[in-house]
């Protein structure tokens, strides 16, 4: 992949940083972002994996305008073989409980700012008629999400835009593909305040795992990735669940209490 130019959002931590690692291996050339300053760091890690192109790393806050526009600046102007728009939030804890500015992080992170920066990228793809898209969704896309309500429906809303610009781009050369993962062990469920929920507190899967399997299948131009087996009965249990008896079962794993002992 030397040439190539690659954009992973939310690439400090978790399943972004081993998106990124892994091309980083392959040989692209790099552009990774996130809110805080430790996108520094992870840009000097990944500038130490065998094989690496040009890795720049940019501190932007993708929940703003703003950010995305300082993000889109800095590939000044070159040509993005692959986005990976990756950065989200999670948000534990009843809805009603939850802190207003805390839900219109979530919404504008996962919901507003993917969008924007989707729709900016993926015009350039178009008009070169060349691209790869990886988005971030999660089987939580299937399930209303009790106690955690407002993640879960946006990742149902990145789930949904992934299948319908897939589809609006099919005579094109430029692929879309959703990356679905089940729980994963990375700082999320400490971020969403959630460690005192049985999801929180459960085995998780490997976020490099995870990575590798989102990078094949986009590679591959699928239309989306549920990564692990577990997680793939999960999702096709969900799709012939009533809506109602799938929130119920969702409080048992998200509800603050129910961790682990
Ligand atoms: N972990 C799971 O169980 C799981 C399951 C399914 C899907 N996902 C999805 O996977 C993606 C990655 O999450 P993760 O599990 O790897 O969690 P993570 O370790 O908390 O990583 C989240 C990344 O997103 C970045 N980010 C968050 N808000 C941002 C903002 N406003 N602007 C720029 N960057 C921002 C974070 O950067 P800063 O630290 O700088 O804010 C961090 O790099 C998310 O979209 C999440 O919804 C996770």
């Amino acid at each position: 992949m030397a040439g190539q130019f690659a954009i992973v959002t939310g690439a400090s931590t978790g399943i972004g940083l081993e998106l990124a690692r892994i091309c980083a291996r392959e040989g692209f050339d790099l552009l990774v972002a996130a809110d805080e300053s430790d996108i520094h760091d992870a840009a000097q890690l990944l500038r130490e994996e065998k094989g690496t192109g040009a890795v720049e790393a940019l501190q932007a806050d993708l929940a703003t305008t703003e950010g995305v526009d300082a993000l889109y600046g800095a590939a000044q102007g070159r040509s993005i073989d692959v986005l990976m728009a990756n950065a989200g939030r999670g948000l534990g804890h009843a809805f009603l409980d939850q802190e207003w500015s805390r839900i219109r992080d979530v919404i504008d992170t996962n919901i507003t700012g993917a969008t924007y920066l989707i729709h900016k990228i993926g015009r350039d793809m178009r008009s070169r008629n060349k691209g790869r898209v990886l988005i971030t969704g999660s089987i939580a896309g299937f399930i209303p999400g009790s106690f955690q309500a407002v993640y879960n429906a946006s990742k149902s809303y990145l789930n949904s835009l992934s299948f319908a610009l897939r589809e609006e781009l099919r005579d094109t050369e430029v692929s879309v593909t959703c990356l679905m993962p089940g729980a994963t062990e990375t700082e999320f469920f400490a971020r969403a305040d959630m460690l005192d929920t049985d999801v929180g507190t459960t085995d998780k899967d490997d976020p490099a795992m995870v990575a590798r399997n989102g990078f094949e299948a986009m590679m591959k131009g699928e239309a989306d990735i549920v990564t692990g087996l577990k997680n793939k009965v999960q999702s096709a249990v969900a799709n012939v669940t009533p809506a109602e008896a799938l929130a119920k079962q969702h409080r048992e794993m998200a509800e603050p209490g129910t961790a682990k002992s």
